[in-house]
């Protein structure tokens, strides 16, 4: 139900934006729109004054006001109307039905074509491209996420950590092109003889929208390292003062192919702690390496029921870390990895 008179009542309304499901609090006198933006909840608007429509919304259930000078605010009066959410104060809990919402921290998928500025070996088979992002309207991203490339020939996208922090137009990809791996040494192959390639982005909750104030732990193994330096590279430098560890963990000395790096921010930021983790084994899916990542952790002095824990490496590594740290008293919400987005537990 619309009420286009004068407002003749208002009250503190739960409202949920479908079919994604954001929800969210509107105080009492206050339009959707405001109580959006104030809880950082985004959805297109552009006049505000109900004009351009862009804000449209169906309204499934529930009572809205929109005023008795804008009877304009109502698209299609009826049995679901339509109506701009930039001036409508809800009147009870709503359901209102719009597209492109996005969530506190969500940013817009987008799609670049961006310059291949160079591929360089970082080891025997690790490898790093460094795409430049076309200037103006450069995608955002948070520290942590993905993108995925869109390589001629693949008829599936290749996903890969972004190693970089958010703001500079250079990203950083590290990929592992070991010769059994035959699509990552097809990647590589097509980006040293690209001038461009086209990429999705962003992608991943397992991310940082803001600096956190609390300790964090970073848990990474072979090229996981990647979304861990986008992390730190973020944090370091934006005045991130709890203690920050890194462990790392590889096969063989070789694969730890960023160690300087490591050990360059150790030396430069008393908060960070480098634990470097070498198995000296031939496959980094080895049981009783996932115990000992975790329990390289657990023998260090950690606020663990306080901190945030991510962590990068394959299913297996991941649900044997997060269960490890659960039993220490990690609640299940602070621990993030992007596995837990794409894989079922493992048996
Ligand atoms: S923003 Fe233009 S009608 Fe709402």
């Amino acid at each position: 139900m619309i009420f286009g008179q004068a407002w003749v009542f208002s009250v503190m309304a739960r409202i949920v934006l479908l079919p994604k499901g954001v929800v969210f609090e509107c105080d009492a006198g206050e339009s959707i729109y405001d109580a959006a933006a104030r809880q950082e909840i985004r959805f297109p608007v552009s006049c505000r004054n109900g004009v351009c429509e862009i804000c449209k919304g169906r309204l499934l259930i529930g009572e809205l006001s929109v005023g008795a000078s804008a009877p304009n605010l109502i698209a299609n009066a009826g049995h679901q109307p339509e109506v701009m959410l930039c001036r409508a104060v809800p009147q009870s809990d709503c359901e209102i039905e719009i597209e492109s919402v996005y969530a506190r921290g969500e940013l817009p998928l987008k799609s670049v074509v961006c310059q291949v500025e160079s591929v360089s070996k970082l080891d025997n088979y690790i490898y790093k491209a460094s795409l430049l992002l076309p200037a103006g309207g450069t995608p955002e991203f948070y520290a942590g996420q993905y993108l995925s490339l869109e390589i001629p020939g693949f008829e599936e996208a290749c996903y890969f950590s972004i190693a970089s922090a958010p703001g500079p137009r250079l990203l950083e990809l590290h990929i592992q092109a070991d010769p059994h791996l035959e699509r990552a040494c097809k990647i590589v192959e097509f980006l040293n003889g690209a001038s461009t390639v086209k990429l999705n982005l962003p992608h991943g909750k397992a991310c940082l929208p803001t600096v956190p104030d609390q300790e964090l732990i970073l848990i990474a193994a072979g090229t996981g390292f990647a979304q861990m330096k986008s992390l730190i590279e973020f944090l370091l430098p934006n005045g991130f003062a709890h203690p920050l560890t890194l462990y790392w963990g590889v096969r063989k000395e070789q694969d730890m192919y960023m160690r300087e790096q490591a050990e360059q921010w150790q030396r430069e930021y008393k908060n960070f702690q480098f634990r470097p983790h070498i198995a000296d084994i031939d496959t980094i899916d080895g049981v009783d390496h996932h115990n000992q990542l975790a329990e390289a952790v657990l023998a260090d002095e950690h606020d663990i029921a306080n901190s945030l824990v991510f962590t990068s490496g394959s299913p297996r590594l991941v649900f044997s870390v997060l269960d490890s740290l659960e039993q220490a008293g990690l609640p299940e919400d602070q621990f993030f990895s992007d596995v837990l987005e794409y894989a079922e537990r493992p048996r």
